[in-house]
């Protein structure tokens, strides 16, 4: 039986580490811990998880208890870190969240790539391995460590077909390369070691906390700034889309009931042109924030397209729907006027993220806490 009781999640002050946060701790059958590591990086930032700091940090509980949240500035890379964090606060769950997550980036500087989800990855793999052995020589079994992947593994399809858990992995970009050897060593402790392991490949993610660089936001963005909405190449790539609330409620069903050893598809079920996804965001954004919809159309720009574009992604997720019972819950609309009002009312956290002026309030609110 796992014991899910004290998770560290990397990566939690991201896009999606930090809505899984909140979203874990918004379930009633949750009344474990989460200890938060992440690096910081341009796209960690702690003002998304304030909320939670206040309500289940350090300064929450009355004196003695132990908190139910608690973040450290810290790399997955530092072994001796990780080591730490194990022992002290008795891990017995990672989520893996953590990464170099944007693929232009890691077409103008792999390194970083390679180093954080390939090493990172490694690296706590193998603290798990070594601090979840059992007194009799094997894994113990209350233990689990999800790895958080990506549909970009599979490469890229054509106009027909689909992901499945079992289409072979044909990584494309510098990203997808560095997920694919990320997920490879996560199966090979499992198969090795006997690490309890589950894995999950999603479909682009959307929804608040992501940062303007990704093209739901940065296209948002653009609308309410009047400037130019950049679409790479002839606009035609696919991808399926999935409102993130959706993608960590799979996340969690497979954490408490996947199969150890097993992958799991998470998808959107939802395929949509860029060009096509691009003239839907102008209609909602300009009923949103009352902009006149012919101007920006007018400010839709071609531009040249990202070296190696995959054309299309599409998942088959028939296995997490069967044998899980999870399914998608918000519609595309739905999450799109959810996202776009969330920008809206967030302007002071988009300048904060553009100039790194979070880095400031980070200092004035909170220390390295190991
Ligand atoms: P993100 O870039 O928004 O967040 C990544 C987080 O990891 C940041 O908080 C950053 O500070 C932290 N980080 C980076 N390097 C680190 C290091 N060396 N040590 C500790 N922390 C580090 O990414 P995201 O979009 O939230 O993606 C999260 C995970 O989900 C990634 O593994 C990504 O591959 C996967 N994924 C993302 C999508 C998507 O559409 N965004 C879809 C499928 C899978
Ligand atoms: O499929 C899952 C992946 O989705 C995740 O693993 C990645 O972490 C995440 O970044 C995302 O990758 P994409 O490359 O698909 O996402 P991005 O938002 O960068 O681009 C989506 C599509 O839009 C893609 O076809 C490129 C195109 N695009 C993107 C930007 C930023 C544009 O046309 N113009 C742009 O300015």
């Amino acid at each position: 039986m796992r014991s899910l009781s004290t998770i560290l999640v990397t990566g939690g002050a991201g896009f999606i580490g930090s809505n899984f946060i909140h979203w874990l701790f918004a379930q009633p059958e949750f009344t474990g811990r989460v200890i938060n590591l992440d690096a910081l990086t341009y796209a960690g930032n702690l003002e998304n998880l304030a909320d939670i700091e206040a309500r289940y940090g350090k300064g929450a509980e009355a004196s003695g208890a132990v908190p139910r949240y608690v973040f450290v500035q810290g790399d997955i890379c530092d072994r001796p870190l990780v080591e730490r964090l194990f022992a002290e606060y008795g891990v017995d769950t990672v989520v893996h969240f953590a990464a170099e997550s944007h693929v232009d980036r890691s077409i103008l500087g792999p390194e970083a790539f390679v180093r954080t989800n390939v090493l990172g990855t490694y690296t706590l793999l193998d603290v798990a391995r070594q601090a979840w052995r059992a007194p009799s020589g094997g894994m113990r079994e209350d233990v689990l460590f999800h790895h958080v992947s990506t549909d970009e593994v599979f490469g890229s399809l054509g106009e027909e077909g689909y992901f499945t858990e079992s289409t072979p992995y044909d990584p494309r970009s510098p990203y997808s390369a560095s997920k694919a050897a990320s997920d490879h060593l996560a199966k090979a402790y499992h198969h090795t070691y006997g690490l309890p392991l589950t894995l999950s490949n999603c479909s682009n993610n959307y929804g608040p906390y992501q940062f303007p660089e990704k093209l739901i936001p940065l296209m948002i963005l653009n609308m309410l700034e009047g400037k130019p909405l950049p679409v790479y190449g002839d606009g035609r790539n696919i991808r399926d889309w999935l409102y993130v609330e959706d993608h960590n409620e799979a996340v969690w069903t497979i954490m408490r009931n996947g199969q150890s050893g097993r992958t799991y598809n998470i998808g959107g079920e939802n395929e949509w042109e860029n060009i096509r996804l691009l003239e839907r965001l102008i209609e909602l954004v300009a009923e949103e924030a009352h902009l006149d919809i012919a101007r920006l159309r007018g400010l839709i720009t071609y531009v040249k397209d990202r070296p190696g574009h995959d054309r299309r992604y599409a998942i088959d997720c028939t296995r997490l729907k069967t044998e899980l019972g999870w399914r998608q819950r918000i519609s595309f609309d739905e999450g799109l006027r959810k996202t776009i009002r969330w920008y809206l009312d967030h302007r002071e956290w988009v300048e904060h993220v553009r100039s790194g002026a979070y880095r400031a309030w980070i200092e004035q609110n909170y220390a390295r806490r190991v």
